[in-house]
């Protein structure tokens, strides 16, 4: 790992989503570190992609009897890691104990697969999003969203009210409208979480009706964060869950729910492309953003009153001593 940091090593970041997962390995990359992941019958798993004996990706194997097998000479490693089958030395000759790989804790939920790196015992939970549970809502996940920035630049970009009148014009905002009502934040150790911001808006969920959308931002750790769109005439929530994956110093990948209690027999399809509508629109300037690393020293920018959640936000990174993609 280029860089430590115990704090997102801590974290449960998302690295693909559940149906992505079976059988034939696949690689993904969190934090620097190369993974494999796959499936057996005891469910998913995420190991470092490297076989001990010559160093080959894993991800290139294939999976057998329940055993993931190394493409290069053929070692097999059962679920827990260890290697329980070396093809060139006798079947009685017992495998040495070192012969096992790196294996990481990883959860299947809400459809997701989840990956933590870190192997202490203080594990942060799961991103709270508890529409994922309540009937009253319907969640579709879209993306994943990879983008060449760094995962907390991702995190502020979803926070800034102040863009949505201009980057996101005709949809979120209005120019004509640009002004943000002063809004308060309340921080805690869990996280940030805005009081109600007003935003006029031509069309917020891509279903052609304008209106007043209520906002109350949170974040719900150092690369998660939710939004929650309240109508206030019609009681209409529209919420989305951010979890930014933190593939490299300067790139991610966005994986997003969106839930809705109402509308509910609109296709998804709708929803998720409106979501990836928007999300191409950020892509453009947060790509653009330098430096790359998120600067949480407050003179290196400028802020305004609006940009308080981003303030709040760069200062609860420090306070903790985030340092991955932050400057
Ligand atoms: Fe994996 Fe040799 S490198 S079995
Ligand atoms: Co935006």
């Amino acid at each position: 790992m280029s860089e430590h940091d115990k704090v997102l090593m801590r974290q449960w970041h998302p690295v693909a989503y559940a149906h992505e997962i079976g059988e034939k390995p696949v690689s993904r990359v969190l934090m620097g570190e190369r993974l494999v992941v796959f499936r057996t019958s005891s469910g998913i798993h995420a190991w470092k992609d490297l076989c001990i004996h010559r160093g080959a990706a894993l991800s290139l194997g294939c999976v057998k009897d329940d055993t993931l097998v190394c493409p290069y000479h053929g070692w097999r490693y059962d679920g827990t890691g260890g290697c329980v089958l070396i093809p060139q030395q006798p079947p009685e000759q017992a495998i040495t104990k070192q012969a096992r790989t790196i294996v990481y804790e990883c959860r299947e939920e809400k459809e997701v697969v989840w990956v933590r790196l870190g192997s202490d015992s203080q594990a942060a939970d799961l991103p709270p999003f508890p529409e994922w549970d309540d009937p009253a809502y319907k969640t579709v996940f879209c993306g994943p969203y990879p983008l060449r920035a760094s995962a907390p630049r991702v995190i502020e970009n979803f926070l800034d009210v102040g863009h949505l009148a201009f980057l996101h014009e005709g949809h979120l905002g209005d120019s004509a409208y640009p002004e943000i009502a002063d809004y308060r934040v309340e921080i805690s150790e869990a996280g940030i979480r805005s009081s109600e911001i007003d935003i006029y808006q031509p069309d917020p969920d891509s279903t052609g009706k304008s209106g007043i959308a209520r906002y109350v931002y949170e974040v719900l750790g150092p690369t998660a964060a939710r939004l929650s769109k309240t109508d206030p005439l019609t009681g209409h929530v529209f919420s989305i869950l951010f979890a930014v994956s933190p593939i490299a110093q300067t790139e991610s990948v966005v994986f997003v729910a969106l839930a809705r209690n109402y509308a509910f027999e609109l296709p998804d399809a709708q929803f998720a492309d409106f979501q990836t509508f928007i999300l191409q629109q950020d892509q453009a300037v947060l790509e653009s953003q330098r430096p790359e690393l998120l600067p949480l020293d407050l003179q290196a920018e400028l802020h305004l009153k609006a940009d308080r959640l981003s303030i709040a936000y760069r200062k609860w990174l420090r306070e903790r001593g985030v340092v991955w993609g932050t400057a």
